[in-house]
């Protein structure tokens, strides 16, 4: 049981999943996650901020019922997908009385994943309200901090602002504020660059729109809440600006070595020069760690063997993850090497629709890499360090 109260008749409500190790079958979890839920007791009407991953739903009915809850006149759906839905229509079924709240969109996505009935819902626009008595809810409309119908919830009388996803970390931890800020960074940039990277912009007009709010705390629905809301704010400020960083990312696998000693090679030049250079051996990644240095990075090294006769798979994989996170990446280059043959640099090249880096010219050589092969990747080292002058690492 995870009850923690927040400030009078606001509780947390939610649960902590320790043990979750991947969600949407393609987001690595090292430290877990929680599913936060709010209850918000005014002096007229009860209201549930989001529910929990149908998983967890008997905890976050015991939450209730050791609060003695007998009645939710609103369960408030700031967002659709089902680590946080999931649990409604059980706490529907529980409060049958209770009324979903949310944005048009949001009800037509409830509606389809969870059936639940039209007549059970109110639908409310940007900046609408509703009253509890003596607490008020606004609806601030924050669309793609996860998917388009994503909206945030405040509290005027309170200043907190129930967030869902945006600001969210995946992180399983007793805190219920954030202690340890280092982990939190790292929590939630991992999570804005596997969900929310790709509509930035749209990112960075929310954290704009939101600002304009007297918030005194941030309750998302993933990890502790901030009673700095300042910390994140500026955390998201950093990660959708147009700004990038002095830094090289470099995606790659190597079958017999080749592809390795031309990655090796080109690491140890643009250390050498000053670049911050993070290599990522594809088969032994982890996608989050992958996603969260395309955050900042200027550029981003491709490298692969020819197999199949083109491009190595696990580098077409994350091509094709680079291509879908959008990254404000500016300059992009492939190397790697092939044997007889193959069409490795135009398929990789043919997955980016979404983004349009400028290609630095690829150095592709046959076999393993010789004096020549370094003389062509010293090339490449050079026109990767001056498209970087000026910038900086942090
Ligand atoms: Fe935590 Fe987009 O769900």
């Amino acid at each position: 049981m995870s009850i923690r109260q927040i400030k009078p008749k606001i509780f947390s409500v939610g649960t902590i999943d320790w043990d979750r190790r991947i969600f949407d079958e393609l987001i690595p979890l090292p430290d877990g996650t929680s599913y936060n839920s709010y209850l918000i007791e005014g002096s007229e009407k009860t209201a549930l901020i989001d529910t929990v991953d149908p998983t967890k739903i008997d905890e976050l009915l015991k939450n209730l019922s050791s609060l003695d809850v007998d009645k939710i006149d609103y369960v408030i759906a700031n967002h659709a997908e089902q680590d946080h839905s999931g649990g409604l229509p059980f706490v529907l079924d529980k409060f049958p009385m209770a009324k979903v709240v949310t944005n048009a969109k949001c009800k037509n996505l409830l509606m389809i994943h969870l059936h639940i009935p039209e007549d059970k819902f109110i639908e409310i626009g940007d900046n609408d309200t509703i009253s509890l008595g003596d607490k008020t809810l606004q609806f601030i409309m924050t669309p793609w901090v996860h998917w388009p119908e994503t909206m945030t919830t405040y509290i005027p009388e309170d200043k907190i602002l129930f967030t869902c996803d945006f600001f969210g970390s995946h992180l399983a931890t007793s805190d219920m504020y954030v202690e340890d800020k280092g982990a939190v960074y790292i929590g939630a940039k991992r999570y804005y660059a596997e969900i929310m990277m790709p509509f930035r912009k749209t990112v960075a007009n929310n954290v704009k729109k939101i600002e304009n709010l007297d918030i005194k705390i941030i309750a998302p629905s993933h990890g502790p809440l901030y009673n700095e809301p300042k910390f994140i704010i500026d955390a998201y400020k950093d990660w959708t600006s147009d700004d990038v960083k002095n830094e090289v990312i470099i995606p790659y696998v190597s079958m017999h070595g080749s592809t390795q000693i031309l990655v090796d090679r080109l690491v140890e030049m643009l250390i050498d020069s000053g670049i911050y250079v993070k290599p990522f051996n594809i088969p032994y990644t982890d996608t989050g760690e992958l996603a969260m240095a395309l955050v900042d990075a200027a550029t981003v090294v491709v490298g692969t063997p020819t197999v199949l006769a083109g491009a190595h798979p696990a580098a077409v994989y994350a091509t094709f993850l680079f291509n879908a996170l959008r990254p404000k990446t500016r300059f992009v280059s492939i190397i790697g090497s092939f044997g007889w043959g193959g069409r490795a640099v135009e398929q990789l090249a043919g997955l980016l629709t979404n983004v349009k880096p400028e290609i630095i010219e690829p150095v592709i050589v046959k076999g393993c890499p010789d004096g020549d092969a370094f003389k062509k990747l010293e090339r490449l080292a050079n026109e990767i360090i001056k498209r970087h002058n000026g910038l900086t690492s942090n």
